[in-house]
Parts: structure tokens; C-alpha cells; sequence
């Protein structure tokens, strides 16, 4: 166990020198329940190679970490894997420090480094060859879109070690560095989280990526990725866990989202949940005064259909939908099914604005939109509760056809 703001051994060569962000809850609009860490690492060989850097709030825990190892001054290169602030941000201020002979990155994170810190002077490493560098073997492998343009991958040969940066990643703040440490089913939860919220738009991509580097046959014994544990051990596993995700593979699941202004809606919600249920499917009742956007698109992920509930307020969405359907969206979410419900006064657009919104979104739709005038009555709750059983139907349907 190291002691405060020490580096971490991972392998031969390696040594966690990143950063833990116990307090972090937002990532960009995604609750990040258990904060997150900042991993960057020290490879030490003939020449000494940091591999990125943290959030700049951090910078300090950084520089402390390297130096429980090595003297900032002899570090001879530093790779960047990718230009984003909680990577990079205390990139100029290791520079200055460190003065490395090289810095590295990958040709668009040559230019983002520039356009986010006016860094200079950065070298553009080439895609999928493998270099001599400082005494080891290192491969960089553009990942481009996970999650930036500028991405890339690097494998280190001697150690069998594959800094992974964001992809194989999760938000987990924790005193534990490794996965064996961590129970599996906390792993596959934050992994979910983050997927859902960060990576679901670039699914493809990932599933991607995962072919390739099985067909080069890299050989890989430890992933050391940028945000959360790394795996030294049963490193498949978070490979599999990655490539289920990234197949956004329905379940008999609905997620039911929903607010409400005086109970009507949510009354609504509740009964179409019981129907799901009662035909024999999974109903994710969520209101949103108890959940926040990145809770829904985390049940969303492994979910056959999508009914969001809504009241029309000055003829519109209810602003807190509203703000949940537009981050759904930017996820592109696929194999959905959907609809919309809710309680009106007078006019009632919200229905077919969110309706229209689903079908933005390529969600099929199940129905038109369920609305009520007012306060559901004992008919109309156990048309909700039909509605449920139809969209269980459904659910079975698109599991069938997958
Ligand atoms: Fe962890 Fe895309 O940054």
C-alpha cells in the first residue's frame, strides 16, 4: 500500500502517478455518484515516459506522485493520449516543470493541444507503428471519437500493458487501484454509468476498436485506462463487459421517466409501470424529482423502450423533460421502442413534441401519445396499465427479433 500522494506499482515498468477525485459529481452534465480518478502513469526505463497528465486541480498530487519515484527532471518524453482537460489540463504546467526533450501526441492532438493551451512544439506520432522510445516498445493506436477527435490508444510490448485511455475506463473514486480489489458488481454498474453517459454514441467505434486490437493479436495482460481501476487480472472481463455494453442489446426492460406538476402525470406513470410488470417485463419507474438525467440514460442503456411522461406546460415540454430528452439524444441511444404520456389542462402539445422527439431519435414509436385531461380517472389508469402490457408485448417482440 503507498502512502500519501505516492506512486502505485502496476507492472514491471509502470507506475500509477494519477490523481483521485473523491468530491467530483458532475462530468459534463453526468452525475458521477462515486467521483472519478485521474490516471496518468510513469513508465520507467532506460529514459522515463509519463503517459498523460490530470485535471489541473490536481497537478500537485501528480508532481508528488512522480517524484516518490523519479525527480520530475528525469523524465525524458511525455505522451499525451488525449487533449481533454482532465488529461491534459496540467500538461503546460508539467512541461515547464519537466522540461521534457518530447512531447507526443496524435496528429489532432497535436492541434487540440494547441487550441486548448496554446501548446507549441508537440510531435504528431504515427498511427499503428510500433517505435523505440526511451528504451521500451511502445504502439499508438488512434482511437478517434473515443471520446475525442484527438484519442489514442498506446501499448506498451515489454509489459504487455495497454494504456487504454478513455475507452475500458469508468467514473470510480477509490482508494483501491486495481479491479481484483473492487466487487464485481460495483465494477459493472460504474462501467454501465459510464457508458451510457459518455460512450454510447460512438458504440460502433468501440465495437470496433475491440475487433482490432483482437486481430492484431496484441497480447494484453494489464489495462491501464484514464478514469477508474486498472486490471491486472481477468483483463477479459472488462473487455466483455465493454462489448455487451457497446451492443446496446434490448432487454424485456422499460424505462419510465417521468414529472409531474400536481400527481397526474406521475399517476399515470405508476399505472403503466404495474402493466409492464404484470405482463411479465422490467419497468424502471423514474420520477424526476428522485433522479438525475445520467440515472436514466444509465437504465436506458440495456432497455427496449423509452416512455416519457411529461404535463404541457405553456404549451410545451416540462422543462426538466425537456432537458432529459435533449441528453438522450445526444447519446443516440438505438434499438428503442417509445412513447409519450401525460396530463394536460387545456392544450396538451407535450405528447406529440416529445413523440416527435423519439422519432428525431429513431426511437419507434408504440402508439400516439397517451394523454389525459386533468386527473386520471379509474378508466383511464387501467388504459395505462393496458398500454404497459402492450409495451411489455413489444418488448418481447424486439427481444425475439435480436
Ligand atoms: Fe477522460 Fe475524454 O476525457
Amino acid at each position: 500500500m503507498a502512502g500519501p500522494n505516492e506512486a502505485v506499482r502496476v507492472s514491471d515498468k509502470v507506475y500509477w502517478v494519477g490523481a483521485i477525485d473523491y468530491n467530483i459529481r458532475d462530468f459534463h452534465g453526468y452525475h458521477t455518484a462515486l467521483g472519478s480518478t485521474y490516471n496518468a502513469y510513469l513508465i520507467k526505463g532506460e529514459d522515463n515516459i509519463l503517459i498523460d497528465t490530470v485535471k489541473r486541480d490536481f497537478s500537485e498530487e501528480l508532481f508528488s506522485r512522480v517524484s516518490s519515484v523519479v525527480d520530475l527532471s528525469d523524465i525524458r518524453y511525455i505522451i499525451s493520449n488525449h487533449a481533454e482537460p482532465d488529461h491534459a489540463s496540467s500538461l503546460a504546467m508539467a512541461i515547464e516543470k519537466i522540461k521534457p526533450e518530447k512531447v507526443f501526441a496524435s496528429k489532432i492532438g497535436v492541434q487540440n493541444l494547441k487550441a486548448l493551451y496554446g501548446l507549441e512544439g508537440v510531435d504528431a506520432v504515427e498511427d499503428g507503428k510500433e517505435v523505440k522510445l526511451g528504451g521500451v516498445t511502445l504502439t499508438h493506436m488512434e482511437t478517434r471519437m473515443l471520446h475525442w477527435p484527438d484519442s489514442m490508444i498506446t501499448y506498451l510490448a515489454e509489459d504487455k500493458l495497454l494504456f487504454s485511455q478513455d475507452a475500458l475506463s469508468m467514473h470510480l473514486g477509490s482508494s483501491e487501484r486495481f479491479a481484483d480489489e473492487i466487487q464485481m458488481d460495483v465494477l459493472e454498474e460504474m462501467a454501465n454509468r459510464y457508458f451510457a453517459n459518455i460512450l454510447t454514441p460512438y458504440s460502433q467505434l468501440v465495437l470496433k476498436l475491440l475487433d482490432k486490437v483482437a486481430a492484431i493479436g496484441l497480447e494484453i495482460e494489464v489495462v491501464a485506462p484514464d478514469h477508474g481501476p486498472i486490471w491486472r487480472k481477468d483483463v477479459g472481463r472488462i473487455v466483455e463487459i465493454y462489448r455487451t455494453l457497446a451492443l446496446q442489446k434490448p432487454k424485456k426492460k422499460a424505462v419510465i421517466f417521468y414529472d409531474s406538476m400536481w400527481g397526474n402525470t406521475e399517476k399515470m406513470a405508476r399505472a403503466i409501470g404495474e402493466g409492464v410488470a404484470d405482463a411479465g417485463a422490467e419497468a424502471k419507474v423514474m420520477s424526476l424529482k428522485a433522479n438525475h438525467r445520467s440515472d436514466v440514460a444509465g437504465e436506458l442503456l440495456d432497455a427496449g423502450a423509452l416512455l416519457v411522461g411529461s404535463p404541457t406546460l405553456n404549451n410545451n415540454i416540462f422543462p426538466s423533460v425537456a432537458d432529459v430528452m435533449t441528453y438522450l439524444k445526444g447519446l443516440k441511444f438505438r434499438n428503442k421502442s417509445g412513447v409519450a404520456f401525460g396530463s394536460y389542462g387545456w392544450s396538451g402539445e407535450a405528447g406529440k413534441l416529445i413523440c416527435d422527439m423519439l422519432e428525431s431519435m429513431n426511437v419507434e414509436l408504440i402508439t400516439d401519445p397517451l394523454k389525459n385531461r386533468f386527473a386520471p380517472d379509474a378508466d383511464m389508469l387501467e388504459t395505462c396499465r393496458e398500454f404497459g402490457k402492450t409495451t411489455a408485448a413489444k418488448l418481447e417482440e424486439m427481444v425475439r427479433d435480436e
